[in-house]
Formats: structure tokens, sequence, C-alpha cells
């Protein structure tokens, strides 16, 4: 080499190549050890985020604290025998972490907001006041109702203002929810607390033998992640390598931190919302002790499922029922969850995840409780060959539907009112998503290719969709046409959704056209 640069030839003018090839081989191997140094810099950063993107409370817990039942609202009757509920939306301080003050929101207190309750054929109206310094808004997740009652990113409302939507209950007894869904600020609402239950009953369900005395036999279980600072504030910050949100490490149930749940019964039923923003959880009993699937998102299930897992998305509920005896302690567990993804990316996607959820203390001697019936309720049929059109709708990368972003002034859908459709939903992404459609319980006809599995048999409003895979639900859209106030379909992964991942369908009457949004085109 060194022969090479003593024989060049060397031009006039130019400095010899001896002189010039010197200080290029120190830069070049000054370069090449830099950039040993950042990959190995970069290999131990990505090492850390890997070693620390797997979260796990197992054994951490003591299981001190006594779970909190948000308690009933009352309604009051007005002259037009309607049931008036009040929402107050508000800030405060809650002690989330022992000890550690932080700032929440909440509706009629600081966290998480009453569990409302109504029954089939009951007129509801809502008076849901924004005491929050941001505008937000109240959506019904699950409810069949009109568009502009639903709450959706249209139904605004102001600091200091009261929306009263007002609707009738036309749909089977089953757990639905509520939540804040400003468009572009759902998960940051929903993460500082505001969410709440919203039970609906019927005569059917209501004379089945199943535990239905609320916080004695049949307890509500939000569950919901949260980070925290050093001093038990609030972290909003997230892992950059996250496909799917901010996860965090403590859970809360209900609001409380480390519970446990005293019960007196041989046979409890547990309400299980996933309110959390991402994280998706895959519930079981830590000493695998199988439980019956009694219910999903829209109600009840035609029979029981014995089983030992389910896996439970953003939005989605389940209910379950479990047999304890005298006297002894079981944890209610989360699982590592599939999500279709590899072993890289389902790290920092929380599938290698497990929580301690909750502790069951069951009393020295319990009432007996009925069995459980084999059959639970009969379920509207749907039937798949008049459905009216085939909706194909593509899932892409973290923010779009059919290549598209949110835009609250484009209707993307427009269907009939009342008519079934088959909605063909494929994740062509390679994250996880999970699809909510507003205003309707569908059925899963097919499940990544496949018949769905019997733990998606039920009413379903929100469904896990594995990166790839392809869903078939059967839709009965809503009962009411409204051609300018438009529902929301959308990936329930918050920040998905806040992203962009969301669009919507307006209902219109019988040959009317394709909803516009006149209200948009004042402004422009
Ligand atoms: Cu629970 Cu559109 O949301
Ligand atoms: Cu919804
Ligand atoms: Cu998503």
């Amino acid at each position: 080499m060194s022969t090479d640069l003593v024989t060049s030839p060397t031009r006039p003018g130019r400095p010899p190549a001896r002189r010039r090839r010197r200080p290029l081989l120190r830069l070049l191997v000054g370069a090449l050890a830099l950039g040993l140094v950042g990959v190995l810099a970069l290999a131990g950063l990505a090492a850390w985020f890997w070693s620390q993107a797997d979260i796990s409370n197992l054994g951490q817990l003591s299981f001190a604290n006594q779970l909190k039942i948000p308690p009933v609202l009352e309604p009051r009757v007005d002259e037009a025998g309607r049931k008036v509920f009040d929402l107050r939306l508000q800030q405060g301080t809650s002690e989330l972490l022992a000890g550690k003050p932080t700032q929440t929101w909440g509706a009629n207190g600081t966290y998480l907001g009453p569990t409302i309750r109504a029954t089939l054929g009951d007129q509801v109206a809502m008076q849901v006041t924004n005491r929050l310094p941001e505008p937000t808004t109240i959506h019904w997740h699950g409810m069949h109702l009109p568009a502009a009652a639903d709450g959706g990113p249209h139904q605004l409302i102001q600091p200091g203002s009261t929306w009263s939507p007002s609707w009738r209950i036309d749909q089977p007894a089953a757990t639905l929810w509520y939540h804040p869904h400003p468009h572009g600020a759902t998960e940051d609402h929903v993460y500082r607390g505001v969410a709440g239950l919203f039970l609906l009953d019927d005569p059917e369900a209501g004379a089945l033998p199943l535990p239905d005395r609320y916080g004695v036999d049949d307890i509500p279980v939000i569950l919901q992640d949260k980070r925290f600072t050093a001093d038990g504030v609030l972290d909003f910050g997230q892992s950059p390598f996250s496909p799917i949100g901010r996860l965090g490490e403590q859970i809360l149930i209900n609001g409380t931190h480390d519970p446990h749940l005293n019960i007196g019964h041989q046979r409890v039923r547990l309400r299980l919302l996933n309110a959390s923003t991402a994280r998706v959880y895959h519930l079981g009993f830590a000493d695998d002790r199988p439980f019956e699937l009694i219910g999903t998102d829209g109600g009840l299930l035609e029979r029981p499922l014995l089983t030992t897992r389910v896996p439970l998305s953003p939005g989605e509920r389940v209910e379950i029922l479990a047999e304890f005896r005298p006297g002894e302690r079981v944890v209610l567990r989360s699982f590592p969850p599939d999500l279709g993804l590899d072993g890289f990316q389902g790290r920092f996607a929380g599938a290698d995840d497990s929580f301690d959820l909750l502790q069951v203390r069951a009393g020295p001697r319990l009432t007996p409780s009925p069995p459980v019936p084999d059959r639970l309720v009969r379920h509207q049929q749907l039937d798949q060959a008049e459905a009216a059109s085939t909706r194909r709708l593509e899932l892409n990368g973290s923010s779009r539907i059919n290549g598209l972003r949110m835009d609250l002034g484009r209707i993307d859908q427009t269907g009939t009112v009342g008519t079934t459709e088959v909605w063909e939903v494929a994740n062509r992404s390679g994250n996880p998503h999970n699809f909510h459609i507003h205003g309707v319980q569908f059925k899963v006809v097919q499940y990544a290719g496949g018949a769905p599995p019997p733990g998606l048999a039920g009413w379903k409003d929100t469904v896990f969709i594995p990166p790839g895979g392809t869903v078939r639900l059967l839709v009965q859209l809503p009962g009411y046409a409204d051609a300018a106030v438009p529902y929301m379909f959308h990936c329930h992964l918050l920040q998905h959704e806040d992203n962009g991942m969301m669009g919507q369908f307006v209902v219109v009457q019988h040959g009317q056209p394709p909803g516009n949004l006149p209200s948009r085109e004042h402004r422009g």
C-alpha cells in the first residue's frame, strides 16, 4: 500500500497523494471507530429499552387496599318520566398511590365516574356539565342511540356548559361504559381519569340465576395501567418504541392500586372493562382455575363458555363467573397476551408483560350460589345472506383507514337505517389494532381467516385484529337516520385513534343521498 503511495504520480498544484491519504485514513479509522461506538451505544440503548420494556408486578403486591366500588348514580325522574342522570366532569387531586397526591380528572369526583344503570325501555336523559379546563365530550360506548346523542367528537361540550342528550334504551342487558371522545385528545382525557360504567338491565337477563348484587357478588372491575413519576404524579411519557401507545407499569382497578376484594358468596360475577388507553390484558386466575365466560361487549352469551383465559383489548368488556372456596385467596392475573407480533416488537407492545390485578379473599363461610344455567339468553339472529352490502376497510400504519386520516368534515361511509351489512376490516399494518363501531353491536363471523374463537360468539362492539389479520363483522346499522351527524368507527388504541385511525359513517333513510356535513360547509 505504501509502495503505491510512493510511486504514485504527483501532479503539479495538487498536494502529494501521501499527504492527502494519511489524514483520510485517519478520518476513516476515526469514523469507523465512532460508528462502532455509535452502533454499540445504540445497541446498548436498545438493549436497555428492551430489558426495561418487559413489565411485571408478579410477587410485588401486598393487596393492601380494599377494592373501591364506583357508586351507582341515582337518577331523578322528570315530568316526562325520563330518568335524568347528572354528570359533572371535574379536575381535582387523587391519591392513586398511597401518600402521593396527583392531579386527575373524573366525573362527580376526582377520578373515574359513577356507575350509571338503566333498564330496557327506559327513557334516559343525561346532563353532562364540563367543569374541566378543556372542551371534551362524553361518548356512551356500546349504546344504540341517535348519532346526535352519541357523544363523539362532534358533540363537544365547552368548559362551563352542559350537554343534554336523551334517548330510549332499546338493547339487551349489557356492561357498557362512557368516556371522553374529543378528536385528538381522547387518550389524554381518558388517561387523566374520565371513564365509568353504564350497565343495562332487561327482564330476560334479570330472570336468570346469576349473581346480581352490585358490589356484593356482581363486581365492576375497571382495568387501567398508569405510569407514575417518582413522586407519584401521572406520567404522560412513553417508550419511543411502543407501536401501540403508552403502557403503564402500575395497574389500577376501579382507581385502586394494590387491591383486594372480600367476598361472601360462593360464586361471583366480575364485569371487566379494559379502560386502558393501549394495553391488552390476558385474563385468568393465578392458579389457572377455570371460570365461565358469560358475557361480552353487548351483553350475555347464549350459553356460558368454560375457559381459563380471556383476552381483553382496550374498550372491550367481558363478564365472567368464578367460584371460590371458603377462606381461600386467589389472584386475578393478566398473563402475557398474544398480540400477533414477533418477539422483538411484541416486547415493546406489552406481549411479555404480566400483572397481578386483584386478590379475591373469600370469607370463612360463603353463601351458596345457584348453579350456572347452561342457557343464558336468546340472541336476535342476523342473517349474513341478507346483508345488503359489504364494506371493506383497511387499517394502515398507525393513523389511517383506507389510506386516509380522520377528517371531521368528511363522511367516509353512508348506509341505510337498520340494514344488515358485512364489514370486512383488514389490518394491513405491522401493528396490532382493535376496531370499534359506534351505535351498534355486531357479530364476528370470520376471524383471521377462520371461524371466530368461541369467546367471540357474543355481541361485540370492539374487536382485536392482529397484524395482517382480517375480520368479517355482521353489523345491523343503527335504527336512527340522521344524514348530518355521523357515527365513528376507529381503532380503540387511543393514540392510534387520536392520530387519525378513525372514520365517520352516517345513517340515512332508504333512498336518501349520501350524507354530508352542512354545519362544516357554513363554517367553510
Ligand atoms: Cu369507546 Cu369511539 O369509543
Ligand atoms: Cu364507542
Ligand atoms: Cu390501532
